[in-house]
């Protein structure tokens, strides 16, 4: 591939936003799923126009790179299930679904800079393809577009939007600063998480249901749903990082080593005492991995470690809360998907 991206250059894209994998989970519900894929094809026909409205064959490449090659689209399909709960086919939801999904992409063009990533989804990432200060720009389009098509939305759907884009960049700067003198590293993993992907899932079902006029009770009712899914979603990729092979998931494993991320298991296996768990605690503490060697040693001692149970443990008790927050809902198919949600997170190995 052209390391500028040259549109002329570029290989077909992948086209391979992995709906499939959410979809298995829709299947617990035929009808809905039935309509649910159509409306999930029609956001991605908006979305893929959306990312190439930019002026210039070379800047479109750039600011359609992600969305073209790869996503399981699980925050559109939040604001499609959302949306359930009141009147689906009211105007507005597909347009509210395509600004979730921007958001998200804008966030992932910042991360990967931000972790020096090379790829993403299996394939080079933006900074890899146009560099660094590009692929900044890149993300910073797709925020502005995001704003732009959020315009028309409702005012509190306006206001939803732009309040999860603040709190996500907030976590992100709370991520970067590390925790305040004295702040429990747990505590603060928790409250990066929070704005990190809890603020967007839980925006995007918020937002569903308002754009569907749903009752204010169903609003928070998946407001608090989506802050509890994204938080065991966080959890449930920190310990995926750790225990599944690169090739499935497109992303190396351990990556979160090699970037001295505090991921909930790296943080626990700190905190870990026991004599057990000595040698990679003192592996985590000597900074960050310069070798294959003490990657791969560190990679073999967190299988045995305690430390990816008590994760675990952390990713249930949230989706606990998350299917105890559905309970306020009434007892509709896209409620019973929300819940196989939930059963998705916890036991997804991809
Ligand atoms: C993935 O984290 C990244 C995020 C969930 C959000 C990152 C947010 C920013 C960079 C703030 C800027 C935001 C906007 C809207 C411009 P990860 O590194 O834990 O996951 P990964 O393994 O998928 O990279
Ligand atoms: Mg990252």
């Amino acid at each position: 591939m052209n390391a500028r991206g040259d549109s002329q250059t570029l290989q077909k894209p992948p086209d391979r936003p992995d709906t499939e994998t959410l979809g298995r989970f829709l299947s617990v519900e035929p009808a809905l799923k039935t309509s649910l894929d159509a409306r999930l094809a029609q956001t991605e026909m908006r979305l893929r126009d959306c990312v190439r409205t930019a002026p210039a064959p070379r800047i479109t490449a750039l600011t359609s790179h992600l969305a073209v090659t790869g996503g399981k689209r699980l925050r559109p399909l939040m604001v499609l299930l959302s949306s359930e709960f009141g009147e689906p086919g009211r105007e507005g939801i597909t347009r509210a679904a395509v600004v979730a999904e921007l958001v998200h992409l804008a966030s992932l063009y910042h991360d990967d800079v931000l972790d020096h990533a090379t790829t993403r989804h299996g394939v080079p990432s933006a900074n890899a393809l146009w560099g660094e200060k590009t692929a900044v720009r890149g993300g910073n389009w797709l925020l502005a577009r995001s704003v732009r098509l959020s315009a028309d939305l409702g005012e509190q759907a306006v206001g939803c939007a732009l309040r999860a884009t603040s709190r996500l960049v907030d976590g992100q700067l709370r991520e970067l600063l590390g925790p305040s003198p004295g702040e429990d590293p747990v505590d603060h993993y928790f409250k990066v998480a929070e704005g990190k992907t809890g603020a967007l899932i839980s925006m995007s079902v918020a937002i569903g249901a308002l754009q569907a006029a749903a009752p204010q009770p169903y609003v928070e009712a998946l407001r608090a749903y989506g802050e509890q899914l994204g938080l065991a979603f966080q959890i449930s990729d920190d310990i995926l990082d750790l225990t599944v092979p690169g090739d499935t998931t497109g992303k190396q494993q351990g990556k979160d080593l090699l970037g001295a991320v505090d991921s909930l298991p790296v943080l626990l296996a700190r905190a870990d005492t026991s004599a057990d768990g000595a040698e990679l605690r003192t592996l985590l503490s000597s900074g960050p991995f310069t070798g294959p060697a003490a990657h791969l040693r560190a990679l073999e001692l967190f299988q045995d470690s305690p430390a990816l149970e008590q994760a675990a443990s952390y990713m249930q008790g949230r989706l606990t809360a998350a299917k105890k927050a559905l309970t306020c809902l009434p007892s509709l198919p896209a409620r019973r998907i929300l819940y196989a949600l939930c059963d998705y997170i916890a036991c997804r190995n991809f």
